[in-house]
């Protein structure tokens, strides 16, 4: 009994306790709430009242504000002003919109970085960032947290108490842009963190291999951070990990700190930051201080998607897994920055195809979001972004295409509102679906450390998974795994690295209760320290999936192996492993090559009343990874849709969504009674339908 309780209380203690939030920050029968970014400091005074004016009418419901502004906030060292800001505050309250602020820490003023360049950062090759740009401060730095800490308090004390003030927004896409700090501050912060991990450097020299290479340390202070451009020879991998959680654990450290610092003096106003999408430096799951999740997204710049039409259209899979993700920690988010039109810092800036971004905005309505907001509402005429569109052109009052497609969809979701039925019930075949999708930075960051083979791609491998659920109309949430999963039907855990003898305990009881479990290829290989056991290959999972993995192999670009299931015949490429069932395991997939042609790929086993299967290669295009999920699913006596990949339906309050990022038109999945309320039955390339079912 002592024992169950005891378990008991560390399974509440292991979920992450995230802020519960205001319903009224986001009235559910809004369901969504669309605004914009303003740069009042960019534009002289006499325009401000005219362009609040037009922002109002195109249907925006609120206004977003200061994030780069700390210059005009407080001009020279303890000389605030907040004027201009207020002024704008109110402008936007005339007009019946809300208004986010936010903390300006992204670009400190020159009078700050020169008269104390210490706190600029210091790259990996040693080079210290400077001025004129952003992101240059390392926020490790505790005198730049102190002026940070002072400007925020400010704010805070001027605004906190406003009604007109809806939120807060900290910083700005919080990183330093693929760079890593390296510098006096982050080293001292990185050695404070290992000492409060580890406690003794005995400790840190097992975890990070300190018998190899003769690489041990003595005490914490002669800890530099492991960095591949001053080390002749690989740094320890378990090192380079713990530098990736440091940073990350510190990036949220400062998000606490900021929040804690409004909170002081705000008043029921909600707090947010704006990570950037599936950035891998930043882990949002880490900062637990937020009320809001959101992300910025710009989901065409050039880069190829799937079918002629992708490059102007984005990606699905990125897209609706950050909607997935974001959602899963307080049930409020929705991008901070959805792109409006065609933008400045791509390789090449294509135009997105026309309605795309009304669809993108659609995708949020029908992924949960609660709010879209825009970067920017007009177009700059200097500075490095001057090609970037806005919602308005050059001129500051026509408003772009891009402009009219955000008004459109206000107007949208103002049409849907009318429909909003608070005690609407999720469809059943639709919630038997329901899968948690299960992921860890620490997995992806140790991965990416040591890859084994170019050809991985962590993130590609999630989406071959996450795009045949899509494909399936199954609601996915994106969670971590200290999330309590046992309620879901089915839970995927791709590549899953690191493991705890926990966590696969965890995952056979989510099994034996009825569970229907999915782990793939690379998971289970490692301990948290990124050690592999002192046991079989992946043994903590080995009793879990019903088999052995005796070795994997990986081919070189451009050689291609082959599996086959169900007479059917897939490339592979990546990475695949050999397994060895158990007695009493099915296989599901076959080698059909190489020196271990006929061995097992993929196996699925009984387990309680669950079930457990192991996918063990990675394709090319996700075809057997489909293939199997669906086999799955189906033994489970839960009927997978069959949509092709990049057209999604989601329901949401009442309403069906599909949004079509496919280059074909596509039918939505509607009974001949359905109620269109948005679009049309048959779905155009980048455009979006919304349905009720009666
Ligand atoms: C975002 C950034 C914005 C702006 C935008 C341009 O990544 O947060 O401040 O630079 O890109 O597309």
């Amino acid at each position: 009994m002592r024992r169950r309780l005891l378990a008991a209380l560390l399974a509440v203690l292991t979920v992450p306790l995230f802020a519960a939030p205001n319903p009224d920050w986001f009235p559910k029968r809004d369901m969504l709430t669309i605004g914009v970014y303003y740069y009042p400091e960019a534009w002289p005074e006499s325009q401000w009242a005219r362009d609040m004016e037009n922002i109002h009418k195109l249907g925006m419901e609120y206004v977003h504000m200061g994030e780069f502004a700390w210059y005009f906030m407080e001009p020279e060292e303890g000389r605030y002003q907040f004027d201009w800001l207020e002024k704008n505050v109110a402008l936007a309250a005339k007009n019946g919109m809300k208004v986010i602020l936010c903390t300006p820490s992204a670009t400190p003023p020159i009078w700050l970085t020169r008269e104390h360049p210490e706190i600029r950062m210091v790259n990996a090759a040693g080079r210290t960032m400077d001025h004129g740009g952003r992101e240059h401060a390392d926020w490790s730095s505790p005198l730049y947290r102190e002026y940070v800490r002072k400007i925020d308090t400010e704010l805070a004390k001027r605004f906190g108490n406003d009604p007109r003030v809806w939120g807060w927004q900290i910083d700005n896409e919080l990183s330093h842009y693929g760079r890593l700090p390296y510098g006096p501050a982050a080293t001292a912060s990185f050695r404070k963190w290992l000492e409060k991990k580890y406690g003794t450097i005995d400790k840190l020299n097992d975890a990070w291999g300190g018998a190899f290479w003769s690489t041990a340390y003595q005490n914490f202070e002669q800890i530099d951070i492991p960095n591949t451009e001053t080390l002749i020879a690989d740094p320890s991998p378990h090192a380079l990990l713990d530098f990736r959680r440091w940073f990350a654990d510190d990036t949220a450290d400062y998000i606490a700190m900021q929040a804690a610092a409004l909170r002081r003096h705000t008043k029921n106003q909600w707090i947010t930051t704006n990570f950037m999408s599936m950035y891998e430096d930043v882990d949002p799951s880490r900062a637990k201080s937020l009320d809001v999740y959101t992300w910025t997204h710009y989901p065409v710049h050039g880069e190829l998607n799937p079918g002629a039409l992708g490059f102007r259209l984005g990606s699905a899979d990125e897209m609706s897994f950050m909607h997935d993700y974001m959602r899963s920690f307080t049930g409020l988010s929705g991008p901070m920055e959805l792109q409006p039109g065609q933008v400045n810092w791509g390789e090449v800036n294509p135009w997105p195809q026309p309605g795309a971004i009304h669809m993108w905005i659609l995708r949020a309505f029908g992924a949960g979001a609660r709010m879209v907001c825009t970067y920017r509402y007009r177009q700059p005429l200097y500075g490095s972004e001057l090609y970037h569109k806005g919602l308005a052109e050059t001129d500051g009052v026509t408003p772009s295409p891009g402009g009219r497609e955000y008004a459109q969809a206000m107007r949208d979701v103002i049409e849907l509102r009318k429909h909003y039925d608070a005690n609407t019930r999720e469809p059943e075949t639709y919630a038997a679906r329901r899968t948690a999708f299960l992921i860890a930075y620490d997995n992806r960051w140790d991965i990416s450390i040591h890859p084994q083979t170019k050809r991985w791609d962590t993130v590609g491998h999630w989406f071959r998974y996450y795009r045949a659920l899509k494909s399936m109309m199954a609601p996915v949430d994106v969670i971590t795994a200290d999330r309590d999963f046992s309620k879901y039907p089915f839970v995927v855990a791709p590549a899953y690295q690191l493991v705890t003898e926990d966590l696969a305990r965890r995952w056979d009881a989510y099994a034996r209760g009825g569970g229907h479990l999915i782990l793939t290829c690379r998971t289970g290989e490692k301990d948290p320290r990124g050690h592999l056991w002192e046991a079989p290959w992946a043994a903590p999972i080995n009793p879990l999936i019903g088999a052995r993995i005796p070795f994997y192999d990986l081919l070189p670009v451009g050689i291609n192996g082959h599996v086959t299931a169900s007479g059917r015949t897939y490339n592979w490429g990546v990475w695949g492993e050999i397994l060895d069932p158990d007695e009493g395991t099915e296989v599901l997939a076959q080698y059909a090559d190489q020196f271990y042609s006929g061995r097992a790929a993929a196996v699925t086993r009984k387990l309680g009343s669950g079930t457990v299967t192991y996918v063990g290669v990675d394709t090319i295009d996700g075809e057997l990874e489909r293939a199997i999920l669906r086999r799955v699913y189906q033994g489970a006596h839960v009927n997978p849709a069959n949509l092709d990949a990049g057209f999604q339906v989601d329901w949401r309050d009442g309403f069906w969504t599909a949004t079509n990022f496919t280059s074909q038109q596509q039918t939505i999945p509607a009974s001949p009674n359905a109620q269109i309320l948005v679009g049309e039955r048959i779905v155009a390339p980048g455009g979006a339908t919304v349905w009720m079912e009666r």
